[in-house]
């Protein structure tokens, strides 16, 4: 069984390069379906979710060709099926993106329900609301979202809670829609605006994406067109608290730092140094860090993705810090394995108080979800002596050579498989 075996200690110095968002291109690789011309995507991430959702296009009769590793022609002109079923599918939580393409486009979609992290209840009624507005019948049978409708004709939409999935789904199921649709309390994430900016270059017409109202007047087909995804903002938090963490100094490179403000604005708070330039960010943790209070927000807050890497720093920052999660109900289950590498935090409901400790110590832990198992490596890197983390299949979901990057930072981190390769990691490092 694959699991990262760690050396903590090392302050992490170097630069490292960010991919593309992975939840910018799995609405966008299923967005792709809506044109019978070819799509170019640029900077894709070549991570288990796109993989996975890449897979289940090509069951459909996409073509779908890779370049190279982070370059995909998509030629959706011979769909053979409506019915996503694949038994990958369910696993992700993006797959529910293809049922507002697949509908948007051929007023039908039967799609497997959306799995993905288990971090809480993770409703969908906002998306079918909108479905429903626009004209289209949906149920639910035999595990999948079933949509069809005669005409999708444009509508006013409210959104009774600010949903990132809910505004995509929506944009996508509007954009070839009779009319217009205005939908009302969006998400105003990146990824909501970089898929918008993908439509319109496909010749939809939306405007407002990144304010909460977001205008979508129906044109009758898209075309075909070249895209490049932008950077991960999730992908960059995480090694910008890998600095602050290990006392490092890391230039996280090819990003959009304006995405990154609520993220450099905590570490200013804790006491790490943040320089921005065009595109990368540089933070420098030369100081203690120190305590403080954050809670999660739809963007431009702070990103729930980002709550587990910033509570990780907080367990090694003087005095006593409050983390509120507002956005999952269920995202604190890392906490028990931070616990038993020497933190000292008390959930409350969806309150986090920490106590702050001089230091981790290594331990054998598992990662629950995708952010929190990275959150974990960063622990583990923190930590006093060694660590090994488990289920990292989570992690592979949304960071793509998570332990290289780390690796050609100075982190003592390989991916070992057999207990003979963990043997001989600690035989290296002594
Ligand atoms: C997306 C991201 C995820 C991120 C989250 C919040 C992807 C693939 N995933 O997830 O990484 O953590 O945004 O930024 O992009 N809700 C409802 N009804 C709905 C839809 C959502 O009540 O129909 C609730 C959810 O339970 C949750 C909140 O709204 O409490 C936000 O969820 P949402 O923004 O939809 O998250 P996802 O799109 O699932």
């Amino acid at each position: 069984m694959e699991q990262y075996a760690i050396k903590g200690g090392n302050p992490l110095v170097g630069e490292v390069e960010i991919g593309g968002a992975k939840n910018a291109a799995l609405p966008i690789l299923a967005a792709s379906v809506m044109t019978d011309e070819t799509v170019y995507i640029e900077n894709m991430p070549d991570v288990r979710d796109t993989n996975v959702l890449l897979s289940a296009m090509e069951n459909i009769g996409v073509i779908v060709k890779r370049t190279d590793r982070h370059k995909v022609t998509l030629n959706a002109s011979n769909i053979s099926e409506l019915v996503v079923e694949d038994e990958n599918i369910k696993k992700i939580r993006a797959s529910y993106y293809l049922i507002g393409a697949l509908l948007g486009k051929y007023k039908h979609a039967e799609v497997a329900l959306p799995g993905g992290c288990d971090i809480g209840c993770r409703a969908i009624d906002q998306h079918i609301k909108g479905f429903r507005a626009l004209g289209a019948d949906v149920k639910i049978e035999h595990g999948l979202i079933k949509t069809q409708a005669e005409h999708l004709r444009g509508s006013h939409i409210y959104m009774d809670v600010v949903s990132v999935g809910a505004t995509i789904n929506i944009m996508m199921a509007a954009v070839m829609a009779e009319g217009t649709t205005i939908i009302e309390n969006s998400a105003k994430e990146p990824h909501v605006v970089d898929l918008a900016n993908f439509l319109n270059s496909m010749g939809a017409n939306i405007k407002g994406a990144g304010t909460d109202v977001i205008r979508i007047k129906g044109v009758s087909h898209l075309h075909g067109t070249e895209y490049a995804v932008i950077p991960d903002q999730i992908e960059a938090g995480t090694f910008m608290f890998a600095a602050a963490v290990t006392k490092g100094d890391v230039t996280v490179k090819n990003v959009i730092p304006k995405h990154l403000e609520s993220i450099t604005a905590k570490l200013l708070e804790i006491g790490c140094e943040v320089e921005e330039a065009d595109d990368c960010v540089r933070v420098v943790a030369s100081k203690p860090l120190q305590h403080t209070q954050v809670k999660t927000l739809p963007y431009p807050g702070f990103p729930t993705d980002m709550q587990p890497q910033i509570t990780v720093a907080l367990g090694l920052s003087k005095g006593t810090s409050i983390v509120t999660e507002s956005i999952f109900e269920n995202r604190f289950k890392y906490v028990d394995e931070l616990t038993r590498m020497g933190a000292s935090i008390k959930v409350e409901g969806n309150t986090a108080i920490i106590d702050g400790v001089s230091r981790y110590t290594g331990a054998n832990i598992s990662a629950p979800d995708l952010r929190a198992g990275a959150a974990l490596v960063l622990a583990a890197m923190s930590a006093e002596g060694f660590s090994t983390v488990d289920d990292i299949r989570y992690i592979e979901r949304g960071y793509e050579d998570f332990h290289l990057k780390l690796q050609g930072l100075g982190a003592q981190i390989e991916l070992v498989e057999t207990e003979r390769d963990l043997q001989k990691f600690k035989l290296k490092i002594g």
